[in-house]
């Protein structure tokens, strides 16, 4: 058997010292790639079984690897693996371990690989997984938000522009404006996976192998649907870690969007929701409190997502061709932004299902208000006066209603009448129904219009594959 640490000090045959201890810490990354494992060894196997396949080992070699390597994932999962900083990552780790395990056999597994390829490819592993998870937990919260949509399909709210009020809007509407950010979302996930679906290994540490691989042989033991065509490119490229962090930042930043919403929505001066106890938090000092920490803390959050975006860009800005030690920065930005990500959605998708809806409070806000002013002046225009004109006399309308202390629906015909002759009986037939029902156009907030654009939100949400 191979001594502890062989392959380390194999390693450093051509240094006439040891590394220094703070220096070794310092380019470690096993503290946070061990979480590699997984893809690093399941890596090594489709190698060992395409170097057995080509003739470049023995059958019997790659036999006794892969049974080294599936025994060492068991340790792993069973907590009985002791990573080890001096062994600097998980593929050090993993390959000492092997050599303890099976002896110089174990030697034999890097065999036409680099660590250059083998990092590329546990990262596109690891970032594959990473957006079928996403995908599958942006799903469930879309469905979530159709669930609630549904439950208050005539509900009538009042829409914002600058955050006054600026025409009524079904409350579904609304809900189903954050659907359609998400699907936007699902779609750049899925799109960023088509370019992370590339298989590095085979392009060594930068030039490609001297070796006869079957690269074809791995990719489809792997479940990649193509390979790279430059292994300059394929062993320095984070292109599809970008992606997924760009994807990420613009979720995290439409979700802060409605957790801003549900923040305002909470408060006495809305009130058009409360968050169920199970989602509120409380005050230390304030006994009456419900604090909406879970949603606020989900909002602040999109704060690290995006810097792990901006800190890896600038890692990549100016590198020289191929890989350069600063890639590894890549990884505990990427690690932190699918978990914030990940538990975000989570959180968020029990939060929206057990939201209480006050739509009473909703359409209470409204009455008395000017939010059908544009409904008034619409009114004026399909009477033939140019819009502009009937803004103008509406205007006026509302600046004499604010001074007389009357909504609308309390002005006399005559005084409608001393602003346009236009104004008949049927004015006072506006209300937010009609209002809403008048914008039945695809797109539009009328009922109808809300109802297919559910049935068309949930046919999208059962399908596999968008964009
Ligand atoms: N830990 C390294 C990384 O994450 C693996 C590749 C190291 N390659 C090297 N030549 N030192 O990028």
């Amino acid at each position: 058997m191979a001594k502890k640490d062989e392959v380390k000090s194999q390693l450093r045959d051509r240094f006439k010292k040891g590394v220094d201890k703070a220096a070794e810490k310092y380019v470690a990354s096993i503290s946070f790639d061990w979480r590699l494992y997984k893809h690093d060894i399941a890596g090594s196997i489709a190698h060992a079984q395409m170097l057995a396949k080509q003739e470049l080992i023995s059958k019997k070699d790659a036999e006794l690897i892969v049974s080294g390597l599936t025994s060492i994932r068991e340790e792993i999962e069973q907590g009985k693996f002791e990573f080890k900083p001096e062994l600097e990552d998980i593929h050090m780790n993993i390959e000492s371990r092997l050599f303890e395990k099976i002896g110089d056999v174990a030697g034999k597994l890097h065999t036409a690989r680099s660590r250059n390829d083998q990092i590329a490819l546990d990262m596109r592993l690891f970032v594959k997984e990473a957006v079928s998870e996403t995908v599958s937990q942006l799903k469930g919260f879309q469905l979530a938000l159709l669930d609630v949509a549904e439950a208050n399909k005539t509900a009538i709210m009042p829409g914002y522009t600058h955050l006054q009020q600026a025409q009524p809007l079904l409350f579904a509407h609304h809900l189903l404006a954050y659907f359609e950010m998400l699907q936007r979302d699902v779609m750049r996930f899925q799109d960023c996976l088509k370019r992370t679906d590339v298989l590095p290994l085979g392009s060594g540490a930068l030039a490609g192998v001297a070796y006869n691989v079957d690269r074809n042989f791995i990719a489809q033991k792997l479940g990649f649907s193509d390979l790279s065509a430059n292994s300059l490119d394929a062993v320095s490229d984070r292109d599809f870690v970008i992606e997924y962090e760009a994807a990420a930042a613009m979720t995290m930043m439409h979700l802060s969007r409605l957790e801003e919403e549900i923040v305002l929505w909470s408060s006495a001066e809305f009130g058009f929701v409360e968050l169920d106890d199970a989602y509120a938090t409380s005050s230390s000092i304030m006994p009456q409190k419900k604090n909406p920490c879970v949603v606020e803390l989900a909002r602040g959050k999109t704060g690290r997502v995006y810097g792990n975006l901006l800190s890896l860009l600038t890692v990549m800005k100016g590198l020289p061709l191929a890989y350069n030690r600063d890639i590894q920065e890549d990884k505990e930005g990427l690690f932190d932004t699918v978990d914030t990500l990940i538990s975000t959605l989570e959180v968020l998708t029990g939060l929206i299902k057990t939201l209480k809806i006050n739509t009473t409070q909703m359409v209470s806000t409204i009455s008395g208000s000017y939010i059908l002013a544009t409904d008034l002046a619409d009114y004026l225009a399909k009477k033939g006066l140019p819009f502009r004109q009937a803004h103008s006399i509406v205007g006026k309308l509302v600046q004499y209603a604010i001074s007389k202390d009357k909504g609308f629906q309390e002005l006399s015909l005559d005084e409608y009448r001393n602003f346009s002759p236009f104004f008949a009986d049927d004015v006072y037939g506006i209300t937010v129904e009609t209002s809403v029902e008048a914008r039945d156009i695809i797109g539009g907030t009328a009922p109808k219009q809300v109802v297919a654009a559910l049935t068309r939100a949930r046919k999208l949400v059962g399908k596999r594959n968008e964009g």
